[in-house]
């Protein structure tokens, strides 16, 4: 069978799934999810909420949502759970997105991860938070705001989060420092509030898993982003901070055509990485995965191609770890993907970086994925 007429089955099999999920059928391909569980991992894919119809990775978008169903055990709502989608006002929260993508996930016997209580970054704290005015008390009224934020999340949606991405990217890549934003200012600094907000995470829901998750990574140039991750998880470590797992978003990058040369290059740094990271005692989870197909031909083939090589050693290499024990996409489908808008290529080309492309087909990134969870040591998940 070609690889064309592979994926059409594939994609029929996946899509008939859904549509008929009465109809015992032999002929559909495991989902990535079934594959992911034969090993102890699961796995997911971020959506989001949108208008009936409206072309987006939502879950109003009947062939996307279905997609999305069909594949994964686990869901991540890409903005929706953000201080800048909750929180309109110091004294405001809009849930209703987020409800309803928690919602969706549960008709369709889907988890759903927290994303995220607090991205510590200025560029992506509410507009009225970076101005707001603490008063003459500011470390009560930071730890106020910020305590109110994740107590009432967390009392919302109780047992049906089972695991949040509770501090968000809060090192900066260049220098590994931490960032500092006017809530840190107030409360006393950067490493405080962290801290913070793990101890309220866990007082909150003692049984979740609490996350670190930033988007260091293994190719060239993250080597002080790597640092810094691993100087705040062992400050986390000394101080007592209950977090359980460093979330790898795993935003790849590819390093040319020849994508086995560039895993051989990659593979000691990031072994390190990650040695030294689950030595001192955090699971780890893959909450992000996408990859930008730099340096690769315009042509489709060979780059589809080089994508799923690169992946595949990626999660080889990552997967070799049992303290791994999710893997989520940042959406499924190419056609929704946040690189388009973030960084288009060069010559033009539409950005390739998931499992599925425009059309909803699937590409040689999924069936990466798939021989990945194959060739994977099995985990036990309750360690
Ligand atoms: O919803 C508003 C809409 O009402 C408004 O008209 C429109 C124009 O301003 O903006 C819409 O919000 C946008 C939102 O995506 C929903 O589309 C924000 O401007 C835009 O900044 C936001 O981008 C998201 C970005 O995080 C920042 O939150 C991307 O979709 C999302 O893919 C990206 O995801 C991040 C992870 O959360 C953390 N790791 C990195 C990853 C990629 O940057």
């Amino acid at each position: 069978m070609t690889g064309f007429a592979r994926r059409d089955v594939l994609m029929a099999g996946i899509m008939g799934a859904v549509a008929s999920p009465l109809v015992a059928r032999t002929d559909i391909p495991p989902s990535l999810d079934v594959l992911a569980r034969r090993k102890g991992l699961r796995f997911g894919s971020a959506i989001s909420w949108g208008t009936a119809g409206a072309d987006r990775g939502s879950i109003a978008n009947p062939p996307y949502a279905r997609l999305v169903a069909a594949e994964c055990g686990v869901i991540v709502a890409e903005n929706e759970m953000k201080w800048q989608a909750l929180r309109p006002s110091p004294t405001a929260f809009a849930f209703e997105r987020f409800d309803a993508i928690v919602a969706w996930a549960e008709s369709k016997r889907l988890a759903t991860r927290g994303h995220n209580l607090l991205w510590h970054q200025p560029k992506w704290l509410p507009r009225w938070l970076n101005s707001y005015d603490f008063g003459a008390t500011p470390k009560r009224e930071g730890e106020r705001l910020l305590t109110t934020h994740i107590d009432t999340v967390l009392a919302r949606y109780g047992k049906r989060i089972e695991s949040y991405d509770v501090v968000n990217e809060a090192v900066r890549p260049s220098d590994g420092q931490l960032y500092d934003t006017s809530l840190s200012t107030a409360i006393g600094g950067a490493e405080a509030t962290l801290d913070l907000a793990f101890h309220t995470a866990r007082a909150g829901a003692p049984r979740a898993e609490l996350v670190y998750n930033d988007y260091m990574s293994w190719e060239p140039g993250n080597a002080s982003h790597r640092a810094g991750v691993l100087k705040l998880l062992e400050g986390f470590k000394r101080r007592g901070t209950p977090v359980d797992a460093l979330g790898v978003q795993s935003h790849l990058v590819t390093q040319g055509l020849d994508a086995r040369a560039s895993v051989t290059r990659l593979e000691r740094d990031w072994r390190q990485f990650l040695d030294a990271v689950t030595q001192m005692g955090y699971a780890l989870v893959l909450t992000e995965l996408d990859v930008r197909d730099n340096g690769l031909p315009t042509e489709i083939t060979p780059r589809d191609r080089a994508v799923a090589d690169f992946t595949k050693g990626y999660l080889d290499v990552t997967l070799s770890y049992p303290a791994v024990r999710d893997v989520l996409s940042w959406g499924l489908c190419d056609r929704y993907s946040w690189i388009e808008g973030f960084e288009p290529r060069k010559d033009k080309a539409l950005r390739r970086p998931t499992l599925y492309d425009r059309e909803f087909r699937p590409k040689p990134m999924r069936e990466a994925v798939a021989a990945a969870f194959a060739a994977a040591p099995p985990r036990n998940r309750a360690t």
